[in-house]
């Protein structure tokens, strides 16, 4: 049967989890899944933007005790509907001053909490039979850039974290799907200044936080019956 609510409605009744709202993609992603109806859970180490009827918690996703703390906290309120990981952390260095510790930042937010997010929610949605998993991946996924090697080799991991996920729980009700963004003018652009350095894009020619948001919800509101697997999207 056709679903005859206003589109503008079509995450009512839904609750989705949100990783990294606090600014950025993961605000727009946010205030968008409420204004699609959806009661959306926040998380991040800082205050988020008022939002209505928000569910707020804070921690920091890339301390695994903090993290699993505030996963069960959500998990008591019940499995959310849809999980969006988007929090994440970029990061610009040529290699010789790409230390370990600079790696392993990147990896505990880019890899490791998203996949401790997907086990967190993921097998729990099979047993009920639906679920959505988006996961913010990025265009250096896929395609290499000079002083990228600590962000890339965590979002080329996260891609084959995604594409594991689709094959695992492929035909079990649960959807996964790998957003990949090109450049996007938030903060995370602050460290670069790309408007005043050679080979960057400017932040006026890059996409808008609320480019990548409706993407999401693209893929938040396609029926049951379709699984997108991947959207990459960038500035024309
Ligand atoms: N901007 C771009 O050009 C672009 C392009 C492609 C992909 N992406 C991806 O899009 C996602 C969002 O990026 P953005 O540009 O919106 O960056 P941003 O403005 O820096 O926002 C990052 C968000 O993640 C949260 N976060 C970071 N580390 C965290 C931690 N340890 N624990 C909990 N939350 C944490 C931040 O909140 P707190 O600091 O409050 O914790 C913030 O809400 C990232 O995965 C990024 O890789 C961005």
């Amino acid at each position: 049967m056709a679903d005859t609510r206003p589109v503008t409605l079509a995450l009512a009744g839904q609750r989705v989890l949100v990783t990294g709202a606090s600014r950025g993609i993961g605000a727009a992603i946010a205030s968008g899944a409420a204004a699609f109806g959806a009661t959306v859970i926040r998380v991040a180490r800082s205050a988020m933007p008022p939002l209505d009827g928000a569910v707020d918690y804070r921690a920091d996703l890339a301390d695994a005790r903090d993290r699993d703390r505030v996963l069960r906290e959500i998990a008591a309120g019940g499995i959310p509907d849809a999980v969006v990981s988007n929090a994440g952390a970029f990061m610009i260095a040529p290699l010789e001053e790409t230390t370990d510790a600079l790696l392993r930042e990147q990896l505990a937010i880019n890899l490791e909490a998203p996949l401790a997010i997907a086990r967190h929610f993921l097998p729990a949605m099979r047993g009920r039979g639906r679920g959505v998993h988006v996961l913010i991946g990025s265009v250096a996924d896929a395609k290499a850039f000079a002083g990228n090697s600590a962000y890339a080799a965590s979002k080329f991991g996260a891609r084959g974290l995604h594409e594991v996920l689709c094959e695992e729980f492929r035909g079990t009700g649960v959807r996964c799907t790998l957003i990949s963004p090109g450049p996007t003018d938030t903060a995370a652009w602050d460290p670069v200044d790309p408007d005043h350095h050679e080979g960057f894009t400017r932040r006026a020619d890059m996409l808008c936080t609320s480019d990548v948001a409706e993407a999401v919800i693209y893929a938040l509101t396609a029926p049951s019956h379709v699984h997108l697997e991947s959207i990459r999207l960038g500035p024309a």
